[in-house]
């Protein structure tokens, strides 16, 4: 039986209010956002009024008593992720937590520990306790009987919904998958600095390809026999590529600078357990607006998924004051010349049909394809990644 979920959004920052926008179109209704919670007043009390919502509290366990509230959804730093997601599993609440699940931000250290500490940590180390604190969360939440959803997008795109309905119908095998994600530079400050993100770009940015391609694998597994196609081997190298000699020496006008301990470029090589193969990059060094696609290589077919940019629209502009005042894309550098503008990037990048996705399925009570165990795997290949990139070889996942 359908009824109305009551969302709690807990961070009011950059991912918040694409959560604010999308569930406000997602569902015809089913879900709305009831309160949102902000350890900053301001910030709290300026997102409520902006998306006319009734509530707004700056400590989060206060939308943990709200009755009206069904599910949290976690817009907040990594390092949050799991107490987040134990409190609000032990309150009962269903709960939706952005990638990546968690992450290592030296969480294990003393408080007052130097931020360059964090980053020197041995990748084994940050592997294990990147899973010991993914596993529990998946625990908390099986405990609990509530539902924890991961908030992997890409799998909702409209292009890579298809492509698993185009790869399922045509029930060859994945032989290959390439994807990525890049861009000019994250806009927050943070990114560059390990101990708020737990890893640079193929952390933040292969997450998704990543997560995508564990997601197709086990499509295909499932509908032969009933089984996931799981990744059993990564090899990865990753680097700052602002530290490129000839680059230092140039002006910083276009290329972002000031990575302080993380990699702005990564690759990763993806072994699945059949012999099928994953390549994937992730960079913070593409200029040109934001790149994310996946191309899928199959026995009997082959399917290419540009999320961003997409040729829906294309449109010239001989000076960048033309469209001076109209959204383009994410992280384009200029309005002048040929561009590809975005008419709902909310909607082509998956936000808005996964957050449809996710009222339903606490609506229904059905599982989600994006659940904490495919975040599970997703830290578990990219930290066995940052472990390969360091010690120069192969790891078994
Ligand atoms: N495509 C995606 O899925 C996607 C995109 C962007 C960010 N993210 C993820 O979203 C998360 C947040 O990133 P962001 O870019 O929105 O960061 P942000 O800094 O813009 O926003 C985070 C917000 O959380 C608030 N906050 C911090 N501690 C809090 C607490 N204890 N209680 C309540 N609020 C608190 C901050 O005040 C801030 O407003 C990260 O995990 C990031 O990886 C995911």
């Amino acid at each position: 039986m359908e009824r109305r979920i009551g969302i709690g959004v807990v961070g009011a920052g950059f991912l918040a209010e694409t959560r604010a926008r999308c569930y406000a179109k997602a569902g015809g209704g089913l879900g709305q956002v009831v309160a949102v919670a902000d350890s900053i007043p301001e910030k709290a009390e300026e997102y409520a009024r902006k998306y006319s919502i009734p509530n707004f509290v700056t400590d989060f366990r206060k939308l943990l008593d709200m009755d009206e509230i069904d599910m949290v959804d976690l817009c907040v730093p990594n390092h949050l992720h799991r107490p987040m997601t134990e409190a609000a599993a032990a309150a009962g609440k269903h709960i939706v937590c952005t990638k990546p699940l968690t992450a290592y931000v030296g969480q294990d250290l003393p408080k007052d520990v130097d931020e360059s500490e964090i980053s020197a940590q041995g990748r084994r180390h940050m592997l294990s306790v990147v899973v010991e604190d993914a596993e529990a969360m998946v625990a908390a939440a099986e405990a609990a009987g509530v539902k924890l959803m991961y908030g992997e997008n890409w799998i909702f795109s409209p292009s890579i919904a298809k492509a698993a309905l185009l790869a399922g119908e045509a029930s060859g095998t994945i032989v290959e998958m390439r994807g990525g994600e890049c861009h000019s530079g994250s806009h927050s400050p943070f990114s560059k600095i390990w101990k708020y993100t737990g890893g640079g770009a193929l952390l933040r940015l292969g997450a998704h390809p990543i997560g995508s391609m564990i997601y197709l694998k086990k499509l295909e597994g499932l509908a032969r026999n009933g089984k996931p196609i799981r990744p059993v081997s990564v090899s990865a190298e990753v680097g700052d590529l602002s530290r490129i000699p000839s680059v230092q020496a140039e002006s910083d006008e276009w290329f972002a600078r000031g990575w302080k301990d993380v990699e702005n470029w990564g690759s990763a090589l993806l072994t699945f357990e059949d012999g099928s193969r994953g390549v994937v990059w992730a960079s913070d060094t593409m200029l040109g607006g934001m790149e994310s696609k996946l191309e899928v290589f199959m026995s009997n077919a082959r399917i290419i998924c540009n999320l961003s940019p997409n040729n829906l629209i294309q449109a010239y502009a001989p000076d960048a004051g033309v469209f001076a005042g109209e959204y383009l894309m994410e992280k384009l550098e200029t309005k002048a010349g040929w561009s590809t503008p975005m008419p709902d990037e909310d909607w082509t990048s998956g936000h808005q049909p996964m957050c449809e996705e996710f009222v339903r399925a606490v609506a229904m009570d059905q599982p989600s394809p994006s659940d904490g165990h495919l975040g599970l795997e997703v830290v578990r290949a990219v930290y066995s990644a940052y472990v390969s990139a360091a010690e120069g070889c192969r790891i078994d996942l």
